[in-house]
């Protein structure tokens, strides 16, 4: 056997399946498409689902690949042991009801035992109970020895996820270990001791799983197989634990150099180790698909994983942020088959540290609560944290549930889980917007996933907005339909239209729907998941019928102004990376008749100057009058031809390259204008940041970008009417009166205090004396505190010793300060109780200083009956 690479069994498997008849297929990303049920990819079939339930056709009816998946239901396993992770790749080639066991299984022993080499006398095999079949053909056409052949049941020989395709399957095992297995139970046993591994599993997809778990035959079988890259080179290598592969080890030995540690001279550090190993592996690789870190989905599996890794190099005793250098190491040794991580690096690094960043400032201060609530609970001797607590380390100090856990999992404490997801629950639904959900295209897609796949509906409005069609398919509600009458809101599919459906941010187009017996409108259009093209109508008048002759108008008047802005898109991206640099990518875009809104990968904010810059490159293209040119290419042409693209999940078909003169060139579906100078005018209104990372410009064009620019101008005369000054003056004028201003709010504070002063006089003359010690109690009318903290200071130093307690009823509030000399505290005097008492009886509460004191309340009605108080207040407390 030799020892193969991880890089260069991948390569052979791909190859192999190649020589096959597969058309090879890069990996997809891993975040999934029009998959509700799924947060992230965790097997090499899940991106192509649709081809299995024939919703959508596949390039080749032969296919392979090597997935990039993330499986986090193991997460606490990972770092314990030496064969868990939650990144792996997995190899498989995959048929579309074309080839079936026949051809999988001998292929699958050829490969394991030709190319790779493995030898006979480890392998073994294992089918589902009554799979015949499988098993005629293990013996017979692979040569199998029949004795090397396990049935098992429904828990190890049949594969499903969730709902979708799935079926009976049969896996492939190598012994690490001596001697023959030769029953079941001696094989199970060896299974779990981990001496016997299985290394790749063929599932003959059968069923497609629904909601209600039935399982529904396809019409045609399918094959679906995976192999873990990470596990088959192990054994190649004669490792076994996942870390010691090759390309792993070396992530692994650079976390040992950053921490200075030795791997495999303290468990408790391994663990660590192997943490940060496998987690800045599937972190690296997820952000390379623009998931970013967030408190939802996805984006909170990212943050987990990167929270834990950061964790755990705390554990080892790493200062600072670390994990971009150990990014560096996952990029220079996966790179080749997975070109984004290069393409993306510094954006990747940069997000790490980012979120490393965000995390060090309050995992010290988390980690203190954290503690104290130990201490707590140890006082109280439970072994329960509440769940508000765990929300609130959640809430404030950003730590995931799991990393709490985790923590408290050493010494023996759980998190009351029902009562933190009451608390998310809680927050979610006072953080839930007004945003209603359609029953079309919303979670359920239902009748939408079942239009027959062979109707046509075809595009054909790049360059026509109105056509005649034949009406394919109604839908009303969840049926399907053979009209649609008066007041019906429904679905409508035609052979062909000229309205673009929603797709790469463009929205879909609106327009009207008519014919001899009916007049509709359409409010929108859209594709379903096998891209038939929806339109969503009203009828306003009449019947439509199925089968009917219609014919379809686009509002032109919309759908040129989202031209503009889709044109005007592709412009602002260019000159962003001339102003800003090369790293600037699309990560989202909006485009409709309005606005168009444009999220893109950058650090900081943009200033004035780079804004009027970015502008500035947009309108003098827009006045160069380019042409705007579409070329139909294939995706490699437009790649070589340097257009700027998403280049993901598309491939073989036609790719359309638009062009604006020789200023921009992108990969685009959507509609533009036919001349840059057609968009007239490109205004920015708004720059702001949407998450770490990326920021989100907004903009107009032509009649809107002139629009805003006139309501600017008719908020200019506004101006100089109401300052009565030309516009030239405004500044000027807004100088003074602000001048103005401030010197009358500075004889405002002189005058309150003349005033106040001459309170003082009457507060002299209402001096009394309570067990000896003078007193002053007063309620004033609109003194503010300072001027009230200087008449209590005048009178006290007046009185030579004694007590002062003023109140003052300003702008509906009331202000309450108390004072007390030396002497008077000393004979038990203390102001913070006294104005604790007249504050409360004001709707307020304060405190202080025995000798000082101050307050506030919301009752100036009960000024004066909480000032007559001070004297009982008083003496109570002198002895
Ligand atoms: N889909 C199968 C698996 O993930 C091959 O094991």
């Amino acid at each position: 056997m030799e020892k193969m690479g991880l890089n260069e069994i991948r390569e052979a498997y791909l190859s192999f399946f190649e020589s096959k008849g597969h058309l090879r297929l890069p990996s997809f990303s891993l975040v999934p498409k029009n998959d509700k049920g799924l947060l992230i990819i965790n097997a090499g079939m899940a991106p192509l689902k649709p081809y299995f339930t024939g919703l959508q056709v596949p390039p080749s009816t032969r296919v392979t690949t090597c997935q990039k998946c993330v499986r986090t239901g193991d997460i606490e396993n990972v770092g314990k042991t030496s064969r868990h992770g939650t990144f792996f790749e997995m190899l498989g080639n995959f048929s579309f009801g074309d080839y079936f066991k026949e051809e999988v299984i001998p292929w699958a022993w050829e490969f394991i035992t030709e190319i790779l080499k493995l030898p006979k006398e480890r392998l073994y095999v294992t089918i589902y109970l009554d799979d015949d079949e499988a098993f005629k053909i293990w013996t017979e056409k692979a040569g199998v020895d029949p004795k090397r052949i396990f049935r098992l049941g429904k828990e190890d020989n049949f594969w499903e996820i969730g709902k979708g395709p799935c079926g009976p399957c049969s896996e492939i095992h190598y012994d690490r270990g001596e001697g023959v297995v030769t029953s079941v139970d001696e094989f199970v046993k060896a299974a779990d001791e981990d001496r016997i591994v299985e290394f790749w599993n063929l599932v003959f997809t059968q069923f497609d799983k629904d909601e209600e778990g039935n399982y529904n035959k396809l019409p045609n079988p399918n094959i679906d197989t995976g192999m873990g890259l990470e596990r088959i080179a192990g054994i190649m290598q004669n490792k076994f634990s996942i870390f010691e592969v090759d390309t792993i080890r070396k992530v692994l030995d650079e976390v040992c150099n950053i921490s200075q540690k030795v791997y495999g001279e303290n468990e408790h550090n391994d663990i660590s180790i192997r943490i940060i190993t496998d987690h800045i592996r599937s972190t690296t690789f997820m952000i390379s698909d623009d998931i970013l870190p967030s408190n939802e989905g996805r984006g909170y599996v990212l943050r987990r994983l990167l929270r834990r890794a950061s964790r755990h190099g705390k554990l080892l005793g790493i200062n600072g942020a670390f994990l971009g250098r150990l990014c560096d190491v996952v990029i220079e040794k996966s790179f080749k088959a997975y070109p984004e991580l290069k393409e993306k690096k510094d954006y990747i690094k940069k997000i790490i540290k980012l979120e490393e960043e965000r995390f060090a400032e309050t995992i010290d201060s988390g980690m203190d609560i954290l503690n104290e609530y130990i201490l707590e609970l140890k006082k109280e001797n439970s072994n329960i944290l509440s769940g508000e607590k765990a929300f609130r380390l959640y809430d404030t100090y950003g730590f995931p549930l799991e990393l709490t856990e985790e923590i408290l999992e050493d010494k023996d404490i759980k998190i009351d889980i029902d009562e933190f997801n009451k608390e998310m629950q809680e927050q979610r639904e006072r953080a839930r917007s007004a945003r209603e959900e359609s029953n079309y295209m919303g979670v359920n897609n239902g009748i939408l996933d079942k239009i027959p796949y062979d109707i046509k509906t075809e595009f054909k409005g790049y360059s026509n907005l109105e056509l005649p069609s034949k009406v394919n398919l109604l839908i009303l509600g969840e049926e399907f339909v053979n009209e649609l009458s008066e007041g019906d809101s429904g679905i409508l599919v035609t052979e062909e239209t000229p309205f673009y459906s929603e797709m790469g941010g463009q929205i879909g187009d609106k327009g009207i729907i008519f014919g001899d017996n009916f007049e509709g409108i359409v409010t929108d259009c859209k594709k379903n998941i096998s891209n038939k093209i929806i339109h969503f109508i009203n009828i306003e008048r009449g019947i439509l019928k199925l089968g009917e002759e219609i014919t379809l108008k686009v509002d032109k008047n919309i759908r040129s102004s989202v031209s503009k802005n889709h044109t005007a898109t592709h412009m602002l991206h260019k000159a962003l990376r001339i102003v800003l640099g090369e790293h600037v990518h699309q990560s989202g875009s909006y485009v409709d008749d309005e606005r168009l809104r444009f999220d893109f990968t950058h650090f900081t904010s943009l200033t004035e100057e780079e804004i009027k810059r970015v502008e500035f490159i947009v309108n003098k293209n827009i006045m160069e009058t380019f042409g705007v040119e579409t070329n139909v290419m294939t995706l490699e042409e437009a790649k070589q031809s340097g257009a700027v693209a998403l280049f993901d999940d598309k491939y073989g078909d036609a790719v359309r390259v638009v062009s604006v003169g020789d200023f921009s060139k992108e990969l685009c579906g959507g509609t533009h204008v036919n001349n840059s100078g057609e968009i007239g005018l490109f205004k920015i209104i708004s720059e702001s940041g949407v998450a770490a990372g990326i920021r989100r410009i907004e903009a107009v064009t032509g009649f809107t970008a002139l629009k805003s620019i006139d309501e600017k101008i008719e908020l200019i005369k506004n101006i100089e009417r109401d300052l009565k000054c030309a516009e030239k003056d405004i500044l000027n004028k807004i100088n003074i009166v602000t001048n103005e201003v401030r010197e009358k709010d500075k004889e405002i504070i002189k005058l309150k205090s003349k005033l106040a002063s001459g309170s003082e006089n009457d507060i002299i003359k209402s001096i009394k004396e309570i067990k000896g010690i003078k007193f002053a109690a007063a309620a004033l009318k609109d003194v503010d505190i300072n001027s009230l903290r200087d008449l209590a200071d005048k009178t006290r130093n007046k009185m030579g010793e004694g007590v002062v307690v003023l109140g003052s009823d300003i702008n509906g509030k009331v202000q309450l300060i108390a004072m007390a000399t030396k002497d008077a505290v000393l004979k038990g005097i203390n102001c913070g109780k006294i104005i604790k008492e007249v504050a409360s009886i004001c709707g307020g509460g304060g405190g202080g200083r025995p000798d000082m004191a101050q307050a506030g309340g919301k009752k100036p009605e009960k000024l004066e009956e909480a000032i007559e108080k001070v004297e009982s207040i008083m003496e109570k407390l002198v002895k």
